[in-house]
């Protein structure tokens, strides 16, 4: 049976869940009339501590709202390197909000020092102005990194002193607050607009919601609709989010176990360039050492072997634990994958 590790997304719902979609009481969400997007949208801005939020198809429909929200076309973005915003939206922030982006920080952190010295000033005849300031919460491309929150707080607090606005991507938001033993609502405080996904670790095929105060999301709300992503009776997508927060949060645990199971079996091989100390989450990105085959290479390899993982680049591979893979497969897998950069598999 193929291991399947490109993606905490590759999941498929359970007989459950489809259970619990096909039985959603609908109506038209965009007169408001859907009931379980309505207790979806109710459960997720309590759990994340704010007045209300809204359902959207996608995370990265969810970003897109955000800064078109938060923004005016022309401005500047202060975000992580190596964002998802910067790599993996299609360069909607530029065709949607019409921003630049200013990447700052290392590792996909960055702290309070780095935004004062890269904001630049409203009024200047010649700098773009800096409005916003958004952080990836899980950090995809650096491995699942969990953003201390002392630094989250320092950044937001610096971010409104200079009367930025300030964004959290938190599409894993569910595996930081797990991995730090803290409540969403905590990690979600200090921002303006908070965006979290049901299609990753918690198994929903879709769904993302954005979070914020009443009149935040009311002018999100307009966004929505103008990007094509206000839906109908779309409650029974809202339901598997529903299940999906009833029955897959907690064990999300598991899967930061199982990556540092694969993390550790992985690093039997010197040519595999990772740490498995630092794997706090459910993401592995890991290096290819001088004497490994290329990514392409691993990559093929690893599926021949019945194992899929992702290059991020010619030298970077990414592998993601799910609730669709076992413990022993992610141990397994780490075994393969090691063999294969040792070129010894
Ligand atoms: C950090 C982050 N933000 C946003 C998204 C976008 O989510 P979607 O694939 O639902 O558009 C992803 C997807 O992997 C992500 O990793």
């Amino acid at each position: 049976m193929t291991i399947d590790l490109r993606s905490d997304t590759v999941t498929r719902p359970s007989a459950a869940m489809r259970a619990a979609m096909a039985a959603a009481p609908v109506g038209d969400d965009q007169y408001g009339e859907d009931p379980t997007v309505n207790a979806l949208q109710e459960r997720v801005a309590a759990q994340l501590g704010k007045e209300c939020a809204i359902f959207l198809p996608s995370g990265t429909m969810a970003n897109q709202v955000a800064l078109r929200t938060l923004t005016r076309p022309g401005d500047d973005v202060l975000v992580s390197r190596e964002s998802h915003a910067v790599w993996h939206e299609m360069g909607g922030s530029a065709a949607n909000a019409g921003v630049q982006f200013t990447e700052i920080g290392t590792g996909g952190t960055f702290d309070a020092a780095d935004v004062l010295a890269a904001a630049k000033p409203r009024g200047h005849p010649i700098y773009p102005p800096t409005t916003l300031v958004e952080i990836e919460n899980t950090h995809n491309r650096s491995g699942g990194v969990v953003v201390p929150q002392d630094m989250v707080e320092r950044v937001c607090a610096a971010a409104r002193g200079r009367g930025l606005a300030t964004f959290l991507d938190g599409a894993r938001l569910w595996n930081a607050a797990i991995a730090s033993r803290r409540k969403e609502a905590e990690l979600a405080a200090p921002f303006d607009l908070v965006a979290v996904s049901l299609s990753k670790g918690l198994g929903a095929p879709g769904g993302s919601l954005l979070a914020g105060s009443r009149a935040t999301i009311d002018l999100a709300i307009r966004y929505r609709r103008m990007f094509g992503g206000a839906m109908r009776q779309v409650g029974i997508l809202a339901a598997a989010g529903v299940y999906a927060l009833d029955h897959n949060l907690a064990r999300l645990a598991d899967d930061h176990a199982n990556a540092r199971l694969f993390a550790s079996r992985l690093a039997q091989s010197r040519n595999a360039v990772l740490d498995p100390e630092t794997v706090q989450t459910n993401i592995v990105v890991f290096g290819l050492g001088a004497d490994a085959p290329d990514g392409a290479e691993v990559v093929s390899a690893a599926r021949e072997r019945g194992v899929l993982v992702f290059a991020f680049g010619p030298r970077t591979i990414r592998a993601v634990t799910h609730l669709d893979v076992t413990r022993a497969q992610c141990g397994q897998a780490g075994d393969i994958l090691a063999a294969i950069v040792e070129r010894t598999g």
